[in-house]
């Protein structure tokens, strides 16, 4: 009961939006986009994984996912993913920064990654006046020791 409330109040807040997901080829990204899409936002899947990614993107239906090839290091290839988003759709509700590794490049791809991302986000979201950026953390975070420190 709780939690499909839960469901339906989280429903009417994305309906209609338009959310940028990096890293969606596997794991949370791709859960994301597909919870994304079945609540009624209309999705931007990027990664550096073309075939997973336009995979997903053909299971979501042309309406609602597209993809866009984006190597989140590349500060072009996240400017561009953005651009993609806007010309799309016209606008950039949610960036959900999520693309991240364990090893071994941990540093250009959660840090430098997610720099990216964000300001790429804030450029048109400052415009807009509005907009939510959304990066995945870890547990690891908070504690010491479990992971190298750049993960961390
Ligand atoms: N799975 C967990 O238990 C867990 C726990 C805490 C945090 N995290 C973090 O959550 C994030 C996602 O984890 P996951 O388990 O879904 O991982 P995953 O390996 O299943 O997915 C990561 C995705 O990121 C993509 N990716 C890697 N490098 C990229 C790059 N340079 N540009 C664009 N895309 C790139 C991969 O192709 C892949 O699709 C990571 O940042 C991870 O550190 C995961």
């Amino acid at each position: 009961m709780a939690s499909s409330f839960l469901l339906s109040s989280v429903a009417k807040r994305l309906e209609g939006k338009v959310a940028l997901i990096t890293g969606v080829a596997s794991g949370l990204g791709e859960c994301t986009a597909k919870l994304f899409a079945r609540l009624g936002a209309r999705v931007v899947v990027a990664d550096i994984q073309d075939h997973k990614g336009r995979v997903l993107c053909d299971s979501l239906g042309p309406g609602t996912a597209s993809y866009v090839h984006c190597d989140v290091t590349k500060e072009s290839d996240v400017a561009s993913a953005v651009d993609a988003a806007i010309a799309r759709h016209g606008k950039l509700d949610v960036m959900f920064s999520n693309a991240g590794v364990a090893e071994p490049r941990q540093k250009s791809v959660n840090v430098t990654g997610v720099f990216l991302t964000t300001k790429h986000a804030a450029r048109v979201m400052s415009l807009a006046g509005r907009g939510s950026i959304v990066i995945t953390g870890s547990a690891a975070s908070t504690t010491a020791g479990l992971v190298p420190h750049a993960y961390t």
